[in-house]
């Protein structure tokens, strides 16, 4: 019998352990160590690392080269038969998990950054808080339902032109808006900060979490430490099955 456990955490010793697995397979063990996510994050919250300046690729990029990444997805989406109902599947898998991981990274860290920073740009970012929100949505019923259901490859195409609106419109109106007043140092610090939140961004969607800070920095962490634990299991159970086969 499966049979996860989550939570264990010794916070005297700055580690969180997870443990997820089953007597059959054996206990994984992940820790997060709080000093390596100090270093991370910098020890002052200003998400500033040991990595040099030139190392460092600027915020918008980053976002630019995820929404590159997910459009990728959607065209092979679009254009796989529809009776590949496996590899429709397999597809909205990266799907959500690259939007999950994207979302995070705009929610905890380059929307608030926008808001404090760029002048007027409140209204626009609470919009697309809004259209996260619809997105997280079809995601955490698309992570549920299966490729052979009716509605999946509708609620798919849905998926995909609210997040084309989406990237359209931070493309076109908010990136060059927080380009012109951050400016390139501003905006490589972000960049770090962006790429440290990847590794502790939760892969799957939790459209019940907070999604602006200081509510979704904490459950952030936790979703992320909980879906990686979610993810290794999965990998788990399905090697043994095939070695079981
Ligand atoms: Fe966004």
């Amino acid at each position: 019998m499966w049979e996860p456990t989550f939570g264990s955490s010794r916070l005297g010793a700055h580690v969180w352990e997870l443990t997820f697995g089953s007597p059959r397979l054996g206990a994984h063990v992940w820790e997060l160590t709080f000093t390596s996510y100090l270093n991370a994050v910098g020890r002052d919250g200003s998400g500033v690392g040991d990595r040099s300046e030139e190392a460092v690729v600027d915020a918008i990029a980053v976002l630019k080269a995820d929404h590159r990444e997910v459009e990728r997805l959607f065209k092979a989406f679009e254009r796989t038969g529809s009776r590949a109902k496996a590899a429709k599947g397999d597809l909205v898998k990266r799907i959500v998990r690259d939007l999950s991981l994207h979302a995070a990274l705009e929610e905890q860290d380059f929307y608030p950054a926008v808001r404090a920073e760029v002048a007027g740009a409140s209204d626009y970012v609470l919009d697309s808080l809004e259209e996260h929100h619809v997105v997280t949505w079809l995601c955490a019923e698309l992570d549920r339902m299966r490729p052979d259901h009716e509605r999946f490859d509708a609620k798919v195409r849905v998926l995909i032109e609210n997040v084309r609106y989406h990237v359209m419109g931070e493309e076109r109106e908010l990136f060059p808006a927080v380009r012109a007043a951050l400016g390139p140092a501003r905006l490589r610090q972000l960049g770090q900060r962006l790429e440290q939140t990847k590794h502790l961004a939760p892969t799957h969607p939790h459209p019940r979490s907070p999604d602006t800070p200081p509510g979704n920095l904490i459950s952030g962490v936790v979703a992320g430490a909980f879906d990686k634990a979610r993810d290794a299991g999965k990998r788990v159970f399905d090697e043994a099955r095939h070695i079981a086969s």
